[in-house]
């Protein structure tokens, strides 16, 4: 491989390590400098200083631009990519009558193809360079998403639902059969190259104790593994929760009994959660992912930031496509400022910035690799393009002015900005592992 030495000038916003306290924590260069050799980062800071240092890099100009760490989606759906936006449902009915069709689709080898393409399309072309993401109850499902995460070299994280009653039976597994794919799953491809594997029993209604004990098994026998489901999403679903599982105190103990409560394990919603399970979560240090869009469309409830905060719980920010309807995780933030709104909780920018980098990052002991722009990590990160219409020129006109103060300020409003004006055309560029990838697939 040819050494290659690159050097990006920009506005540069990242958070360097793990905090309570995003508005303050946050490293921002005016008039930066990212230097990238082959796939990782080897510097950061101010453009003055590193172009004397790295006077042999290949210049890229990328002035009244804004680099931030490339973004992670903690909670989405891959083979609901082309049901997005599905008129008029709650949770229970919404899998009935659109989801579980759509997933019977991939029965096919070639869908699961054709799909993946157009999933990790998106991810890119918003800016998104690490997805956890679920995928059907097929196991080739599974291999055809990780087979193309890896032609991108994505950081990515995915794993095949599993789901043994109440869903039509063309797309029920076994508990065996489930153990036995997962297994696979993760020999194949937990750790390989980029790749980590996610244990995902789909939620507790459609998994049996037998399931949930086999997949507890794997979870013990791997302690590094992810594990990804949903809990307390709608009032529905908890009352059924508690009918099927009626030994347990609450929806969280479920997973808890079987081994599933612990370090990455993420838990999507948590929006009808009693004190005992917010405690929970926080002791065990699992993380509760917030999915505002798909909260509001399907009508679910707003996610407690607050309660989260006071109790400790790790926090990340997910777009849970397709019930979410968008997959930019600015315009997800966005929609999470609203939630706080209504309930009277901030949640700035740089606090949103934080829950899609280095939050989940640090959260997931992922930070040296990702989440951030330490030197040491992969060269994962976006370019945002404020004046990437007449609306955002307008708007954000000023805001690489004051070159000379080395303040967050500017960089956290135009985040703010493109978080309800913005969306994919903001992403002027995607890289991943130092190739630039979303002008790539453009052209493709
Ligand atoms: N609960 C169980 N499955 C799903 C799903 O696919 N989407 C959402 N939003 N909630 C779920
Ligand atoms: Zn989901």
């Amino acid at each position: 491989m040819v050494n290659s030495l690159s050097l990006y000038r920009a506005s540069i916003l990242h958070f360097a390590q793990a905090t309570d306290a995003p508005q303050n924590d946050a490293q921002y260069f005016a008039d930066g400098a990212l230097v990238v050799e082959n796939e990782r980062i080897v510097a950061i800071g101010d453009y003055a200083e590193l172009a004397k240092q790295y006077a042999n890099a290949h210049y890229v100009d990328y002035q009244k631009r804004l680099i931030i760490p490339g973004l992670i989606d903690s909670h989405l759906h891959y083979p609901q990519t082309e049901m997005i936006a599905k008129y008029g449902e709650q949770l229970l009915s919404w899998l009935e009558n659109y989801t579980f069709p759509t997933e019977n689709k991939f029965a096919s080898v070639q869908y699961c193809e054709l799909i993946a393409k157009h999933f990790i399309q998106q991810l890119i072309a918003n800016g998104t360079t690490t997805a956890c993401a679920y995928s059907t109850v097929h196991k080739h499902a599974a291999d055809a998403l990780f087979k193309e995460a890896s032609l991108h070299n994505m950081a990515f994280i995915a794993g095949k639902v599993c789901m043994d009653r109440h869903c039509p039976s063309a797309i029920q597994d076994t508990p065996e059969q489930a153990q036995l794919d997962s297994h696979k799953l993760i020999e194949t491809w937990h750790g390989k190259g980029r790749n980590l594997y996610a244990l995902t029993p789909r939620f507790a209604p459609t998994s049996s104790a037998k399931q949930l004990s086999l997949l507890g098994e794997l979870a013990q026998q791997y302690p590094d593994v992810f594990i990804q489901t949903h809990l307390s999403e709608n009032q529905n679903e908890i009352e059924w929760v508690k009918s099927l599982y009626p030994q347990h105190c609450n929806y969280l103990d479920v997973y808890d009994h079987y081994n599933m409560v612990r370090p990455r394990a993420l838990f999507g919603h948590c929006l009808h959660l009693y004190d005992e399970e917010w405690q929970r979560l926080s002791e065990a240090k699992a993380t509760a992912v917030f999915c505002p869009t798909s909260n509001l469309f399907l009508g679910s409830g707003l996610f407690n930031i607050e309660k989260a905060k006071q109790e400790n719980v790790s926090i990340a920010l997910a777009t849970d496509v397709g019930a979410g309807t968008s997959f930019n995780m600015l315009n997800t933030y966005g929609e999470a400022y609203k939630v706080g709104q209504l309930q009277g909780q901030a949640l700035n920018a740089l606090e949103g910035l934080y829950l899609m980098t280095q939050g989940p990052a640090c959260a997931y002991s992922l930070n040296d690799q990702i989440g951030n722009l330490n030197p040491g990590t992969y060269a994962d990160f976006v370019v945002l393009n404020p004046s990437f219409n007449r609306l955002g020129e307008l708007r954000c006109a000023s805001s690489f002015e004051s070159q000379a103060n080395g303040s967050s300020g500017d960089g956290e409003d135009i985040l703010f900005a493109l978080s309800f004006i913005g969306d994919d055309r903001a992403v002027e560029a995607t890289y991943i592992a130092g190739t630039q990838r979303k002008h790539t697939l453009l052209e493709g």
